[in-house]
């Protein structure tokens, strides 16, 4: 089956991440993952939620029946694509050598499925479940990371190039590495679970500069194929806002996370340097920290053909010197109700957007995820519908955001929406609810969202041309 889809059709999706929605935990020859291991020997959900949660069954998207019916509910809501990431673990259940033919072969027929729908699939390649073995061997602090991943990757050009024309190579580097695995290591430990020092981001850096040079070798590869598709990256970007403009402190500590979270990828890539501030902090923690103008030079000369955004909020900064690198941004959300990822400031998106554009020379824009959860008073069960009017209005107003920043002449060419089903959000287990279709997590019962239906009209009402 080939179906071709056009570049320049808008694309409106929905996402998800493999750990989060399959279940299927041994099914198939699968090995185990990192986040296998953190749940089930480690039990790392208990710090954050006071409950033992796993992934094992999670919405049972394994499943070709169940995620058959959610292909269906998908061509209700009216989406043309939809994002999925691909569990190595599955492929190569050691991390590197022997393919495991029957975790291929799931992916085909997911491919397939979602072809027939017309939907077209969009594949991260990794989204923070990491084959354990490899975990163990030191994860992405090993240098070999990078050729581990090059392995991985090929496997999956060679499966699914010729169907899937958009490929991510991974998710949201920063808070994979500099925050939810940082929790889950602290869970492990039995260490205070949000507490992170200035030498384990230093040592971090090392893991997400394999990181990125893994990024620019697979899209080298990826290009060398001439498949004909496309290859970018997902990062997450979090706006800075000091707490109180008026204290140079906040104002200093907002600049450094900026630097941190937002310039350190787009810098790399689009200038072929980091940013001296965030290098010099980093050498400071870690002295180890060294990086070559060749690999720099590699970085930048294999950038990605498009950049995937993901916001949720901008952050509210605080100087405070026992957060890393003194900078406090998870604790600071200052809304009444709060949004599970931060404040909600749809503007930010907009400007996040036109900032991209012109620091970065207009490169081509997926908002790869965007969405919000609030908590059970947003998700009210009425009969056949959940009433979550939050979520509502949050969608609403970013979309009209990022459409706003389209007609402004930002290269946006879709938007997905994070999330289809609620899902397991990693070290919150089910607790933190952001689907627009509700699911009881018991029975597997979906029941579609008051968001839906509104996602549903924009997407009806929208043109994408
Ligand atoms: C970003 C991550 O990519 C995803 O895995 C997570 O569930 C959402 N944000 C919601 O926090």
């Amino acid at each position: 089956m080939t179906t071709m889809f056009a570049q320049n059709k808008f694309l409106w999706g929905v996402a998800s991440a493999a750990y989060q929605v399959e279940g299927g935990y041994q099914a198939d020859g699968k090995g185990r993952s990192n986040w296998d291991v953190y749940t089930n020997e480690y039990q790392v959900t208990q710090a954050f939620i006071d409950k033992q949660h796993t992934g094992n069954v999670a919405i049972n998207f394994y499943e070709r029946s169940q995620y058959l019916q959610d292909i269906a509910l998908m061509k209700q809501l009216g989406v043309n694509a939809y994002r999925f990431s691909i569990a190595w673990s599955r492929i190569l259940p050691n991390g590197i050598g022997e393919i495991n033919p029957k975790g291929v072969a799931y992916y085909h027929q997911l491919i397939d499925d979602l072809l027939a729908n017309d939907i077209e699939p969009v594949v991260t390649n990794f989204h923070w479940d990491l084959p354990y073995q490899l975990q163990e061997k030191g994860g992405w602090g090993n240098s070999n990371s990078v050729q581990w991943y090059a392995e991985y990757v090929d496997v999956l050009f060679a499966n699914y190039g010729d169907r899937v024309k958009k490929f991510i190579t991974f998710n949201e580097p920063f808070i994979y590495l500099f925050f939810i695995d940082l929790l889950a290591h602290n869970a492990i430990a039995k260490a205070n679970p949000y507490a992170i020092s200035n030498e384990t981001y230093g040592k971090q850096a090392e893991a997400v500069h394999h990181l990125l040079l893994a990024s620019a070798i697979a899209t080298q590869n990826y290009h060398q194929l001439n498949l004909g598709g496309v290859i970018g990256i997902t990062l997450s970007f979090t706006p800075t806002i000091p707490l109180d403009a008026n204290n140079a402190e906040d104002v200093r500590a907002a600049t450094v996370f900026d630097g941190l979270h937002n310039r350190w990828f787009l810098d790399a890539m689009y200038k072929g340097k980091y940013p001296d501030d965030i290098v010099k902090l980093h050498q400071q923690y870690n002295p180890a920290f060294q990086v070559s103008a060749e690999e720099m030079q590699l970085i930048a000369a294999h950038k990605p053909d498009f950049i995937g955004v993901n916001f949720y909020a901008p952050a509210y900064i605080k100087a405070d010197a026992s957060a890393p690198y003194g900078a406090e941004w998870f604790s600071t959300n200052p809304d009444e109700v709060k949004m599970f990822n931060g404040p909600v400031r749809p503007e930010y998106l907009y400007q996040l957007l036109v900032w991209i554009k012109n620091e970065y020379g207009n490169p081509t824009i997926y908002i790869t995820e965007n969405g919000a959860g609030f908590g059970a008073a947003d998700e009210q069960l009425d009969g056949n519908i959940v009433r979550d009017p939050l979520r509502t209005d949050y969608i609403q107003r970013h979309i009209d955001s990022a459409m706003q920043a389209k007609r402004d002449g930002v290269d946006l060419r879709g938007y997905f929406l994070w999330s289809f089903c609620d899902n397991f959000e990693w070290v919150f287990g089910y607790d933190k609810r952001f689907g627009i279709v509700y699911v009881d997590f018991d029975s597997q019962r979906r029941t579609p969202k008051q968001s839906f239906y509104a996602y549903q009209q924009i997407i009806n009402e929208t043109p994408s041309k």
